[in-house]
Parts: structure tokens; sequence; C-alpha cells
């Protein structure tokens, strides 16, 4: 290896070790966060803060689940390649010695690379679903679930898989939510002052996404959650920024039951997780 091809890798290893303390460079070289030269180029570094980012916040709850059960599952919905799996694996679950984590992933030849990919690695505790994450196999009873960026209500189908699989934490950071915006635009509703709040389509998308996530986080503390929304880093990196994270205290609550119907009978609307919990009622879960 050359001088600057050492310079250039030593520089990588650094900034790799800020973003996300123990993972490995040559890890992060396979899953092609690194540039044929062994650099990091801006996008590999958005996404390794993003990730690093997420699992510092997914940290307590990680060592949650691995201080009170012996193998914990954790189900990352809506993975992608599976950045976050591996890292995750390779920094908490590898070193733990314990717990399994399912990647859940429509696309056919993402899943494909992903199983080659954690079989070359020897992670043997990773395993991948193929599918939709509605639809998964997945086991009666997770202990964490977690979407990044899951578009639109793909985020509200793995709100409904933690839910419905008594998950003890669940973490997403929502992408594109669109549907309340195309709900909103065809709502009944006659209070002008709730109307005027998305006459206008800029006004619509707005709201609906403002509204999607509002409704998301009642809905976990309808069922039991105790819920934080913060930003999941700072702005410069995505606007795909909302971290919202729930922490099973209960098995529901009604206050918050009240509170959401209250929000989806203002504005006449029934998202996708309001219809998922029509689907599972609190008493079955
Ligand atoms: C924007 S990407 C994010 C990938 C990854 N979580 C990340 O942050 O790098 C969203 C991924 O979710 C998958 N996806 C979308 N809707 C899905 C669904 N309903 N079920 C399973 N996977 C889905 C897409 O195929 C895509 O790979």
């Amino acid at each position: 290896m050359t001088d600057k091809a050492k310079a250039l890798r030593d520089q990588a290893a650094a900034e790799i070790a800020r973003a996300l303390p123990g993972a490995p460079l040559e890890l992060c070289a396979d899953l092609h966060l690194l540039t044929r030269d062994g650099t990091l180029n801006a996008d590999a570094r958005r996404k390794l803060k993003q990730i690093g980012h997420l699992i510092t916040q997914l940290r307590p709850a990680l060592d949650d689940v691995l201080a009170r059960f012996p193998e914990p599952v954790i189900v990352d919905c809506g993975a992608g390649k599976s950045y976050l799996g591996f890292l995750l694996y390779a920094t908490v679950l590898g070193p733990a010695g314990r717990g399994t984590l399912i990647s859940v992933e429509s696309r056919p030849e993402l899943v494909i690379a992903g199983r080659e990919r954690a079989a070359r690695w020897g992670m043997d505790r990773m395993r991948f679903v193929e599918g939709t994450i509605a639809g998964a196999e997945l086991p009666e009873r997770v202990h964490l679930v977690t979407a990044l960026h899951a578009c639109d209500t793909a985020t509200d189908d793995a709100l409904a898989v933690a839910i419905a699989r008594g998950a003890d934490h669940v973490a997403v950071v929502p992408c594109c939510q669109a549907e309340v915006a195309r709900l909103l635009a065809d709502a009944p509703v006659e209070d002008p002052a709730v109307a005027s709040l998305f006459a206008h389509p800029w006004h619509r998308r707005e709201l609906g996404s403002h509204l999607t996530n509002v409704v998301r986080g009642l809905a976990l503390e309808a069922r039991g959650y105790q819920v934080s929304v913060t930003e999941l880093h700072g702005w410069e990196h995505s606007l795909k920024n909302e971290l919202i994270r729930g922490r099973r205290t209960q098995r529901f609550d009604r206050k918050a039951e009240a509170k959401l119907a209250a929000v989806v009978d203002r504005f006449k609307i029934e998202p996708a997780i309001v219809r998922a919990l029509a689907a599972a009622p609190r008493d079955a879960t």
C-alpha cells in the first residue's frame, strides 16, 4: 500500500470511529461505504453519521433488552441494503454474543445480497425476511422494532408489527409520509378554521406529514408506549429527521385513545396506523 493510500485509509478509519465507534473499517468497505481509493464520499459520510446517531439513540433500548432477555429479537423494517442491521450487529449484537437481528425487505435482490454478506461475515444471528412488513413471518414475540426511512405507510406497518408482537421498544425515523395529505384532500371537514389549515396543496402536504407523525405517536401511547419525539441528528444531514421512540410501559392508555379518537374525528381521516389498530383490538394483543 502506498503512503498516500495508507493516509487515506487512516483518515477514513478515524471518521468511521468518530461516527460509529467499533464499526469495522473492512465491513464499511464491504458495504460500499468506502470508495475504491478508500475514502468516504459525501453520501457515505451522511449514511454513516445517520446510522451512528440512530444506534446511539437506540443504545438504552438495546441495553435494556439485552439485560432482560437471553435472546432478544430485533427487527429492522424496510431494511434496504441493511446498513443499519450490519452495523448494529457488528457493534452491539456481535460483541454481546447473543440476540437475533431480523431484516425485513421487499426487494429480493437486496435480501439475497444481505444473506450472502451475513454468511461471509459469519453473522449467524442475522436473518433476512423477504416480503412486505405487514405480511412478514416473524416470531410471535419480538423485543425491539426499528425502521429507518421506511417509505410512507411502511413506517405504520413497522409500528403495527411492534404493537402486535408486544415489542418492548420501538424507534422509527419516518420518510415521505404522503398518505394523510391524500386523505385530507377528500376529508369532509366542516369546521372552517380546521379546513383552512389544509386548503392549499402545499399546506396539505406539510400538515399531512405532521399529522401523520402526531397520530403515530398517539397510537403508540394508546397501546401503552411512553413516547418521545426528537430529531435524529442535525438538519444538515437530511430533512427526514424525526425520530419517534416508544417504550412499552403498560397494555393501553385510555386517555391517549381518547386523544387519538379526537384528532382523527376533527380531521376526518383514518390513516394506516389507525386502521391497523382497529384490525388488532387491544384486548387481543
Ligand atoms: C428509503 S429505503 C431505506 C432503507 C434503509 N432502512 C436505510 O435507511 O438505508 C426504504 C426501503 O424499504 C423498503 N420497503 C418499502 N416499503 C416496504 C414494505 N411495505 N415492506 C418491506 N419493505 C419495504 C424499500 O424496498 C427500501 O429498500
